[in-house]
């Protein structure tokens, strides 16, 4: 008998809900809150809200796309966390709704392992390639930077981590800084393709071991472009493209040096990334040069699994049914996994 799992996922601004079939995805659908934009950062209230407002049209609508019914689900999973509690709440809380008026099992799921977990989702008619174990990832989104091992589809390792802002965030304020909205990663991502990298430089933290420091590199680039618009009021203006490119630079080095050195470090040549800053083009393409120079086996996720979606919390609910991982309805949702 197939198994079908119906996804939730409301943890942070994005209301997302899939249907996955014995690990393929039948429907993944995104409602994205345009409404923070012109706040400059996501309004936990505001994410709420909408979440309410989205969460029975999308799930509707993702279970038309997959061409199943209510009484076809097998189990219900939703993101326990982490994420904003608000948002989690709606989720959860959907979630145990439909599993008891359906009599189906519940199961939780980290929002964390299911973007790594990413990479095991198949799609019907393709040739799905995916990563064998142990696999050492690169997580980094908005709220974290993190090198992880994954031994299973559910045992992981932490061995890095940022010790103050996450990479995203790192594009977000900077972002900020020079006037983008709300998230400005992929923004400057699209300026810094018309931009030249080297045009600034900005210096690398020293953290040891396999940890990250963003924070430093925007009190930096701060304080760079204030010194600048000293001289020239319209420094942003003029030199946008050059500075994006700059910037998504030094991050991606980082990024990348660190990854070489967990796979020195681990012996491990299965490599992957994941979140929603995976999307970023210029670590894509560094990623892909280091793998040719060090011969890793390299899993770039397709860009609908690098942000926040339903069809990892899908796959990953997957695995957990297999090993009959659910949890209780008492279960409540967590701000901090
Ligand atoms: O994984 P995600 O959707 O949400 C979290 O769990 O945090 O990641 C969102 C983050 C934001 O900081 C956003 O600016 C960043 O991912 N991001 C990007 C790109 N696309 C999204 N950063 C750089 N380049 C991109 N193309
Ligand atoms: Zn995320």
């Amino acid at each position: 008998m197939a198994i079908i799992i119906l996804a939730i996922e409301s943890s942070c601004d994005d209301t997302s809900v899939a249907v996955v079939r014995d690990g393929y995805v039948l429907s993944n659908l995104v409602a994205n809150q345009d409404i923070h934009m012109a706040y400059g950062g996501v309004v936990p209230e505001l994410a709420s809200r909408a979440h309410q407002v989205n969460i029975v049209p999308v799930t509707r609508q993702a279970m038309l796309e997959a061409g199943i019914k209510t009484e076809d689900v097998n189990a219900v999973a939703y993101t326990r966390g982490p994420g904003l509690l608000g948002s989690l709440l709606v989720g959860t809380s959907f979630a145990k709704g439909f599993a008891l008026a359906q009599n189906v099992p519940l199961i939780e799921v980290n929002h964390l392992q299911a973007h790594v977990m990413a990479h095991f989702i198949l799609e019907k008619d393709q040739e799905n390639r995916i990563p064998a174990f142990p696999f050492l990832c690169l997580l980094v989104s908005g709220g974290h930077t993190r090198i992880i091992i994954m031994k299973n589809h559910l045992e992981m390792e932490v061995i890095g981590n940022t010790i103050d802002d996450a990479a995203g965030e790192a594009f977000d304020k900077c972002g900020k800084v020079m006037g983008f909205p709300y998230p400005a990663g992929p923004l400057i991502d699209s300026m810094a393709a018309q931009g030249d990298k080297n045009a600034f430089r900005f210096a690398k933290p020293f953290v040891k071991g396999l940890d990250f420091s963003f924070s430093g590199l925007k009190t930096s680039f701060l304080y760079f472009l204030r010194d600048r618009i000293k001289e020239d009021p319209s420094f942003i203006e003029n030199n946008k493209a050059d500075l994006c490119a700059s910037l998504q630079n030094v991050i991606v080095n980082i990024l990348v040096a660190k990854m070489a050195k967990a796979s020195a470090q681990t012996g491990i040549n299965e490599i992957g990334i994941a979140g929603g800053v995976s999307a970023n083009s210029g670590l894509r393409i560094g990623m892909k040069e280091e793998a040719g120079k060090r011969k890793w086996n390299l899993f770039i996720p397709e860009f609908r699994y690098t942000t926040d979606n339903a069809a990892m919390i899908g796959i990953t609910g997957y695995y957990k049914y297999l090993r009959g991982e659910f949890s209780g309805h008492n279960v409540v949702p967590l701000a901090r996994f």
